[in-house]
């Protein structure tokens, strides 16, 4: 009796103690702002290919409340618990070794640890866990500012103040000669000002376009303005100019030339008419004779 019981619990061991810890768990997001949605997932790994899931349990383990939240079994079905019940909650997935549960319109409450329990035939719970981090999301006065330094160049700067943190990249129609760099600011309401600036000379017209993410925008703040180097069209301007006259002069060689030429034809012409008619000529040939 007592040897057979040894035996079983050896013989089931191995895949009870690597079940017990092959439950994966995670969460989309690690920081959920209030108000926003998140979707925890656990998959069960084993190597047990003989295991039945009898039933999945997800409890809360710290915060305003604690205890069972959420149970799904093939007997019983989906059944949200407590505070849960009446919250926009649902099971997102159910295929065989993973179970998933998405909780919307998050309330601080929900800040803590959730466990994933999942009941195996014969072998027993597996469980991990994950944890949320809620935070009161806000953000404000998204900005762009660009002003000349004192060489000139234009500093490009973006900010923004929120909690948490704001993220802010950059797309520019050009590759940049200075990497933007980022400055934070830790107010004492836990918000966070995050500027990132750059210097950059243009040389012509660009255009740069600053992103700011948030956990509390459902789409980002894109802030868009174009620079102008006026100086670079100033002295491209009197560039051309100089081009266009050098074009002038070039093209008019050659028309002094043919006009040349063609007196020069029409004189050896009426030389000769002149010769044979013996005819006293007041041409502006013997004008240009004279000069030539
Ligand atoms: C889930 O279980 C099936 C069979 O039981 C197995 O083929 C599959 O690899 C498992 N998936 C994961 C993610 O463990
Ligand atoms: C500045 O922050 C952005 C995103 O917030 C990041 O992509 C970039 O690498 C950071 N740059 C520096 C210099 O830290
Ligand atoms: C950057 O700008 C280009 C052109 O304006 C646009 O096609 C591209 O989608 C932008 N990229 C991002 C990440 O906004
Ligand atoms: C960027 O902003 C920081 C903080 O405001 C400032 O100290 C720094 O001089 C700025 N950098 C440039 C290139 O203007």
């Amino acid at each position: 009796m007592e040897r057979g019981m040894v035996l079983c619990l050896f013989c089931c061991l191995p895949c009870w103690v690597s079940g017990s810890s092959q439950v994966q768990c995670s969460a989309d997001k690690g920081t959920v702002p209030v108000g926003g949605s998140v979707t925890m997932r656990c998959k069960l790994n084993s190597d047990c290919n003989t295991q039945d899931i009898l039933q999945v349990t997800w409890r809360k383990q710290s915060g305003e409340f604690a205890g069972t939240i959420a149970t799904s079994s093939r007997s019983h079905g989906q059944r949200f618990l407590g505070p849960y019940s009446n919250r926009k909650v649902r099971f997102a997935e159910e295929i065989q070794n993973c179970s998933a549960i998405t909780i919307g319109s998050v309330t601080p409450g929900d800040q803590g640890c959730f466990q994933c329990i999942f009941n195996i035939y014969p072998l027993g719970a597996s469980m991990g866990s994950v944890c949320l981090d809620i935070t009161e999301a806000s953000i404000s006065d998204p900005k762009m500012e660009i002003n000349l330094d004192s060489n000139n160049d234009h500093v490009i700067s973006c900010s923004a103040t929120g909690k948490p943190a704001p993220k802010i990249t950059w797309n520019v129609t050009r590759t940049l000669e200075q990497n933007p760099q980022n400055y934070s600011i830790n107010h004492p309401d836990q918000t966070v000002t995050v500027i990132s600036n750059f210097t950059h000379r243009t040389l012509g017209r660009i255009h740069v376009t600053c992103v700011v993410h948030h956990p509390s925008l459902s789409s980002d703040i894109v802030l868009s303005k174009a620079i102008e180097d006026s100086q670079f069209f100033e002295t491209s301007n009197s560039l051309s100019m100089t081009s266009l006259m050098i074009a002038a002069i070039v093209a008019a060689i050659p028309i002094l030339i043919i006009i040349f030429y063609v007196i020069v034809h029409l004189c050896m012409k009426e030389h000769i008419i002149h010769k044979i008619h013996s005819h006293p000529g007041t041409h502006f040939c013997f004008l240009s004779r004279r000069f030539l």
